[in-house]
């Protein structure tokens, strides 16, 4: 028998219904995993292995087969293994295969049977909601699955507390969207003494969303006139927030499922790569300009950046979107950031 649960993989703000498909036949015992995954996701093997030990149950000794399916679509990421522990015990029988295909599953597991946090949940949860089905993801993200709206989050702590839910033995309690925290407010334009002309270019900056470049002699308040931006753009709209989420859900940074009003003020240190800075690099992860999305993106000592970096950052600017290509996928992320730039 063949189980099938739902997940997804993330390109960009993107989730994508990727199927996890398990079964077992007669053979000498192995644990395959096939449909092009990463290093974490072959590890998930051993994760689900000792995860299913963990609450009791042996493997059966078979030939136990996983595929994720779309094939060609390459998996990154540890938020495979819970939905390969169902599809697992789905094909063995102890969980109800008509149950798990009511829900999109994501989630990282401990050795323990323990659900680990894992990036993006947010964009699963509003995947799910589109496609009309539940999602069970870790305890510790079911705040920020909730803010999906509309649709039944099931937030476990371990697999035996999962189990139980489904089984309907123990109700696990839905959860509620985490709190939305008010703008914060940085340095206070009012500090600032003098500088009339750079202060009403800040405001107009602010105003119009345009870029801005201070040049000044050493100690002339240029840092410090661009960390008051923040507190004279206004504070982002609830469409916004939920958007700026997303960009901070795939980058894992959305702790305990707050969403913010404060919009995003990101001041790499000029050091960083080209991968940090535009997103890429061997996860594909927003860079600085994506984790700017409609907030600023400060290039403080802007002539000590490389080069090649610099001119990387001309597409996002223009086109407001980061397009990484990779040896077998595109994968697009926003950009639309107000930065505030200077050299001396
Ligand atoms: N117009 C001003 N009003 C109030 N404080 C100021 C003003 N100009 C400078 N300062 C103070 O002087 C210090 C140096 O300012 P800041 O770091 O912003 O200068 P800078 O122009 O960025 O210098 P550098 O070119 O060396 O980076 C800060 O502590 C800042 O608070
Ligand atoms: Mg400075």
């Amino acid at each position: 028998m063949v189980a099938i649960v739902s997940t997804v993989a993330y390109l960009g703000l993107e989730a994508r219904s990727v199927d996890v498909q398990c079964n077992l036949v007669a053979g000498l015992p192995a644990f395959v995993m096939v449909g092009l995954a990463d290093k974490a996701v072959a590890e998930s093997r051993e994760r689900v292995r000792g995860a299913i030990a963990a609450i009791g149950l042996a493997l059966p000794p078979k030939r136990i087969t996983v595929n994720m399916s779309p094939a060609d679509l390459p998996k990154e990421g540890s938020h495979y293994d819970l939905a390969v522990a169902l599809a697992l015990l789905g094909a063995m029988g102890i969980v109800d295969a008509e149950t798990l295909s009511g829900y999109v599953v994501v989630g990282e597991l401990g050795l323990d049977g323990r659900i680990a946090p894992s990036p993006g949940v947010l964009l699963a949860a509003l995947h799910a909601a589109e496609t009309g089905r539940g999602l069970i993801c870790p305890a510790a993200q079911g705040a920020e699955a909730a803010w999906a709206g509309n649709i039944e989050v099931v937030a476990a702590h371990d697999l035996i507390g999962l189990l139980n839910h489904l089984k309907g033995d123990q109700l696990l309690a839905a959860p509620a969207p985490g709190d939305v925290e008010a703008a914060a407010h940085g340095p206070d334009l009012r500090q600032v003494k003098g500088q009339e002309t750079a202060k009403r270019a800040l405001e107009i900056a602010a105003a119009g969303g345009h870029n801005l470049l201070f040049v000044g002699p050493p100690g002339a308040g240029k840092s410090l006139m661009a960390a008051c931006l923040p507190g004279i753009l206004p504070p982002l709209d609830a469409a916004e927030a939920l958007e700026v989420s997303m960009v901070q859900s795939v980058a894992g940074t959305l702790a305990g499922g707050r969403l913010t009003r404060t919009r995003p003020f990101r001041a790499p240190h000029h050091s960083a790569s080209m991968a940090a800075l535009t997103g890429g690099g061997l996860k594909v992860r927003p860079g600085e300009v994506s984790m700017a999305h409609l907030g600023v993106l400060f290039l403080d000592e802007l002539p000590e950046f490389q080069r090649a970096v610099l001119d990387s950052l001309r597409q996002p600017l223009e086109t407001g979107t980061v397009s990484v290509a990779r040896a077998n996928a595109h994968v697009t992320f926003p950009a639309r950031v107000k930065p505030a730039m200077h050299v001396h």
